[in-house]
């Protein structure tokens, strides 16, 4: 067998790599797992380009083998090197490929395709949509907060039953803090952070030591309020008619009754036609043919002096309604409990959004 020389091994190489980077750049433009497999059988399987070469090492002159066995496995290492790459390739393109076929935004929302909303939440939702209708922004306030948001900017005097261990959860060991017992805490903390011309409405949940059958102690009410120069108890009379309207539809009629709370003068209760039986009377309405919505007034000059608003200059009213209420007469619910008591047959009815 004639002897190889380093040169006459080097010449194969550089004819055989030089091929082989033309296979890889085409390869590159058109990659698949079958082509890559064709280069790598065609340089370096049992019958391939390199491996010939390196067959021939045997017949290498000897002092010519260390740098023979260097060329060759440096040669060998870019080819490999170079088949990972386009295996990498591969891969990346498989998973574009992938994803383009199935297109995800992922700033969607989560596919509503089983669960339901709860019907209370189902109304907070209802109603912040009338009230944005309607020009209002929403704003949210603490659920623990202090006595002076909950009762002392808002006109209750110290004295007032409502403040009594009774009626309010204390918290323990935190001075001066309760649960809210409503949310017209929200109309100070509004209040206090921005000034006038002001549309507001802060639905949440309220809490009072209170449980039968048509309290619970945990319940959501919704509060707003107007604040600007010149309004009026018609502005008020209006924009609630409206919103009334809007969410039980514009046969029912609403009425405004005096009332008392502390925070507003006049004040005044609101009452919806019975949805049940359109004001005729029955066991729903109690016979009267109206429904108790929520209280609402003239913001009283008090609070707008606890919130450093000039009375002389503005005026304003403001609402609160039970949301819970609002639901049961919506949804025609016969017990205010069964919104609470998480039973999957009673909640699955509700619809997904
Ligand atoms: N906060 C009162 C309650 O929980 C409801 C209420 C009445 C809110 C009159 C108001 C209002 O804003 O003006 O019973």
């Amino acid at each position: 067998m004639t002897d190889i020389d380093i040169a006459s091994l080097t010449k194969q190489t550089e004819s055989v790599s030089s091929e082989f980077e033309k296979d890889f750049a085409a390869t590159s433009n058109d990659l698949s797992h079958k082509a890559i497999e064709d280069v790598r059988i065609k340089y370096l399987g049992r019958k391939g380009l390199f491996t010939a070469i390196s067959e021939q090492m045997r017949s290498v002159k000897k002092e010519d083998r260390p740098e023979a066995g260097k060329l060759l496995n440096s040669v060998k290492k870019n080819m490999e090197s170079k088949l990972d790459q386009l295996r990498t390739l591969e891969k990346k393109a498989a998973l574009t490929a992938q994803l383009d076929a199935k297109a995800y935004d992922v700033s969607l929302p989560v596919a509503q395709t089983a669960g339901s909303l709860h019907p209370v939440t189902l109304m907070r939702r209802t109603l912040l949509k009338e009230f944005r209708n309607l020009g209002f922004i929403v704003y949210d306030g603490p659920e623990m907060d202090l006595e002076d948001y909950n009762f002392s900017a808002l006109n209750f005097k110290d004295d007032h039953p409502a403040r009594d261990m009774q009626d309010t959860f204390f918290v323990k060991d935190l001075e001066k803090t309760v649960l809210r017992t409503h949310t017209s805490n929200i109309q100070i903390h509004a209040m206090r952070n921005e000034r006038p011309p002001m549309r507001v409405v802060a639905p949440g949940r309220t809490y009072r030591c209170d449980s039968d059958l048509t309290h619970t102690p945990m319940f959501h009410q919704i509060e707003g309020f107007i604040i600007d120069q010149n309004i009026s108890m018609a502005d008020m009379k209006g924009v609630i008619d409206t919103f009334l309207k809007a969410v039980f539809g514009t046969d029912l009629e609403t009425r405004l009754r005096p009332s008392y709370f502390p925070f507003v003068e006049p004040g005044g209760e609101v009452d919806l036609q019975c949805v049940a039986c359109r004001g005729k009377g029955c066991r729903i309405c109690s016979h009267t043919g109206w429904l108790e919505i929520g209280g609402l007034g003239m913001i009283h000059p008090n609070v707008f002096e606890a919130v450093d608003l000039d009375s002389e200059r503005y005026t304003g009213f403001a609402f609160g309604f039970g949301i819970d209420r609002i639901a049961m007469l919506k949804y025609g619910l016969s017990d205010l409990r069964q919104l609470f008591e998480g039973d999957q047959a009673f909640l699955s009815q509700f619809p997904v959004n």
